[in-house]
């Protein structure tokens, strides 16, 4: 349930800054809440003038990306950098490198530094506790973008900004639902997941399962991680390929592994969107130019321009202003027809 007041004129902002940015085509995403809202205590450094301290002071956010494993981080980085510049926010940025203990040594880093606030994006779902109730004792709040923890205290984290992976997950299962609504012979399904324990991975995953178990004869024959890249998308592919004749889908749960398993389908000697149909998520331009060929299918979109509403989000917290504990991006679905048709003014 949404609360009225500064935190709705302010999510009616960020919505605002959102569809101006251009995002998506079939929905424009804009900041959406589901739950009620937290009390955010304002960090220890900026509190002394009594929640004004975005205006008095320079900002400083401490953000641990995951790395730039595909082209969905690389908009959502850029997205990160370009907001923070603009809101006059002193950004302290490091890449993680898709693992878990650099970003765990960002985050102390940022502690000892005693930055105002800390964001990140989980590259697994499990084990941050420890290093959150550090940030907690230390008074500095956390923001987590993009990807949840599932630290059963939630205290430990002021709020979560990003998509809702398993909404994603059912949306290509749908897509599998509809198309294959008459079909009667099996239909083999082969799924490229992302990486191990990550939340968009198991998400996407049970989603996608949750909504395809309604008709039995479409079934998952193979699942293995591609970790989310090009490189070991198409490796993953090649050794399907290898192992099953007779493939009729392909579910990735990003772009960048599909795009790397669209090049193995092809050194097949098979045709990617027509012998074997492919479903994917993120819509980044080298996606959707792949669906405007008609090389993927379906595309379920996933938002990484979460930058704006991330540094009102950090100024609002600095305040002592209330934030929403979930914020929610809304996002949209193509077609081939459809990606044809957004592709030009695509951003990202
Ligand atoms: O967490 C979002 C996911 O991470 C994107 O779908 C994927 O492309 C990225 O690497």
């Amino acid at each position: 349930m949404k609360k009225a007041g500064k935190w709705g004129a302010l999510l009616a902002l960020t919505g605002m800054m959102l569809v101006a940015a251009g995002c998506g085509n079939s929905a424009s995403p804009a900041a959406n809440s589901s739950q009620p809202a937290a009390s955010t205590p304002a960090p220890a450094a900026n509190n002394s003038s009594g929640g004004s301290g975005a205006a008095e002071k320079k900002i400083t956010l401490g953000f641990a990306q995951v790395g730039a494993e595909s082209g969905w981080r690389t908009a959502n980085t850029k997205s990160v950098q370009e907001s923070a510049a603009a809101a006059g926010i002193d950004l302290k940025f490091s890449d993680a490198q898709q693992k878990q203990e650099n970003q765990i040594k960002a985050i102390r880093s940022y502690i000892q530094q005693k930055v105002d606030v800390i964001a990140f994006s989980p590259v697994v779902e499990s084990g941050w506790d420890t290093v959150l109730k550090e940030a907690k004792d230390a008074g500095i709040p956390v923001i987590l973008t993009d990807r949840a923890v599932d630290s059963k205290d939630t205290s430990l984290y002021v709020t979560f900004l990003g998509s809702d992976f398993v909404e994603e997950g059912r949306k290509a299962g749908q897509w599998m639902l509809d198309q294959f609504k008459d079909a009667t012979e099996d239909v083999n399904i082969v799924e490229l997941q992302g990486t191990t324990g990550s939340a968009p991975a198991n998400d996407r995953k049970a989603g996608f399962q949750e909504v395809i178990q309604s008709n039995p004869k479409l079934k998952i024959i193979a699942s293995q991680t591609g970790d989310f890249t090009r490189a070991k998308g198409k490796e993953v592919m090649q050794a399907f390929l290898k192992a099953h004749k007779d493939i009729d889908v392909l579910y990735a749960h990003n772009d960048d592994m599909a795009l790397g398993a669209i090049q193995a389908i092809e050194a097949a000697g098979l045709k990617p969107g027509v012998d074997i149909k492919i479903i994917s998520v993120d819509a980044v331009k080298d996606g959707m130019q792949a669906a405007s060929e008609g090389k993927i299918n379906f595309i379920v979109e996933c938002n990484p321009l979460l930058g704006p509403q991330l540094m009102e989000i950090v100024k609002n917290v600095v305040d002592g202003k209330q934030v929403e504990k979930r914020i929610v991006t809304k996002e949209g679905t193509f077609t081939s027809e459809q990606a044809k048709e957004a592709l030009p003014t695509r951003q990202y």
